[in-house]
């Protein structure tokens, strides 16, 4: 009686520790997700009482919880996991001193790298990127905005106008998302690759690393902002939900795609698909794209630490293998300033993202770069 009446206390304290868990890690898996707030307050919420992410699992029967507690110790070394990857080099993240053979020769002219932007930073982000790592390749790069700009215009003529909403809801980004689908397919190019306004691409490292893969096969790398798969909830029709998990590269690090497999995407990223698949899953632009790969093709996320977003430290990318990483980012993160640190030329006052000085520091020979710099 005693030992029966111990191990439901023992069970009942392990499921309220679950739910826990399960509640804290929800809120960081929304979090992290791209941040796409009208859209994101309205998944949670339900608006037609359909569960968003993480919500069919909160609302899991008593029954199915105490079957989960079984793998309890599963938590703890995930948890364990996520402390570990504190440390100064995420897991993933492939050795400086490894680089991958050459699979394929890769001229710059092979890759499509879709810069999403809106009207509103043009000047205030998108010129410092024309200015750095675009200038030094222009073929490679398009800008998806929303508004025209002749300012834009006399720099580069790799400029779609999306025509989706300014906002930065849901249903904006995916619409956005499909363009750069679309135009890349157009394009008969081998590599799609994602980036936003706030990253610095290095095309080196771009390339060196995309050319250590066959573009024909099914490629996704990138990096996943959790340590462990997304679990959100797909619709399969009209009144019936299911769970669903997944990992996803994190849209503010940008991410590559291969053209083998974006040609397998097609039917759930084509046309106006795209748009309908982030519907059947309610989440972001990024998760939608896993969730296709993931979910629906069965090809896993190659995960990589040389992709950087203003989501984690930038102050722990060493200058000493700044050559290495593929992109970088700058913004706010836990309320400070976040950049990478890099000593000179510039100022941070002069340089606050610290792109400029990254750039000089990867191509010195850039006519606006100080000749008597020492790094
Ligand atoms: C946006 O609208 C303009 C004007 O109607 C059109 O020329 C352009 O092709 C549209 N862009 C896209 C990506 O559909």
């Amino acid at each position: 009686m005693l030992k029966r009446c111990g191990r439901r206390l023992l069970l009942a304290l392990a499921g309220a520790l679950l739910a826990c868990l399960l509640v804290l890690t929800a809120d960081s898996a929304a979090a992290r997700c791209r941040r796409a707030r009208p859209a994101r307050a309205a998944q949670l919420a339900g608006p037609q009482g359909l569960p968003g992410a993480w919500l069919g699992r909160r609302r899991r029967r008593p029954r199915a919880l105490a079957r989960e507690v079984h793998s309890l110790s599963e938590y703890f070394s995930l948890l364990h996991s996520r402390a570990q990857r504190r440390g100064p080099r995420p897991p993933g993240s492939p050795p400086a001193t490894h680089p991958r053979p050459l699979a394929e020769p890769l001229a710059p002219r092979d890759v499509f790298i879709a810069v999403k932007t809106t009207k509103k930073f043009h000047r205030a982000r998108l010129d410092l990127l024309l200015e750095t790592w675009i200038s030094r390749h222009k073929e490679m790069t398009f800008i998806f905005t929303d508004g025209e700009d002749e300012a834009l215009a006399r720099h580069t003529g790799n400029v779609v106008i999306t025509n989706c909403s300014a906002a930065h809801s849901r249903q904006a980004l995916s619409c956005k998302m499909a363009v750069e689908y679309d135009h890349f397919i157009e394009s008969g190019r081998k590599w799609f690759c994602h980036v936003d306004d706030d990253n610095y691409v290095n095309l080196r490292a771009l390339l060196r690393l995309l050319a250590s893969y066959p573009h024909t096969r099914d490629i996704y790398i990138g990096k996943p902002s959790l340590d462990r798969p997304i679990q959100a909830t797909e619709r399969v029709s009209e009144n019936k939900v299911r769970p669903v998990h997944f990992w996803f590269a994190t849209g503010g690090a940008g991410f590559c795609i291969s053209r083998g497999l974006a040609l397998k995407m097609s039917p759930w990223a084509s046309g106006g698909h795209f748009m309908n698949t982030a519907e059947r899953i309610r989440l972001p632009d990024d998760c939608t794209i896993g969730y296709i790969v993931e979910a629906l093709l069965g090809v896993p996320l190659i995960r990589s630490g040389l992709f950087h977003s203003h989501l984690e430290n930038l102050q722990q990318v060493l200058t000493s293998e700044l050559h290495e990483q593929v992109t970088l980012s700058y913004g706010m993160f836990e309320n400070k300033r976040n950049a990478v640190h890099v000593k000179g030329p510039f100022s941070v006052e002069a340089d606050p993202s610290r792109f400029r000085s990254i750039h000089c520091h990867l191509y010195p020979d850039t006519p606006w770069c100080p000749r008597t710099a020492i790094f």
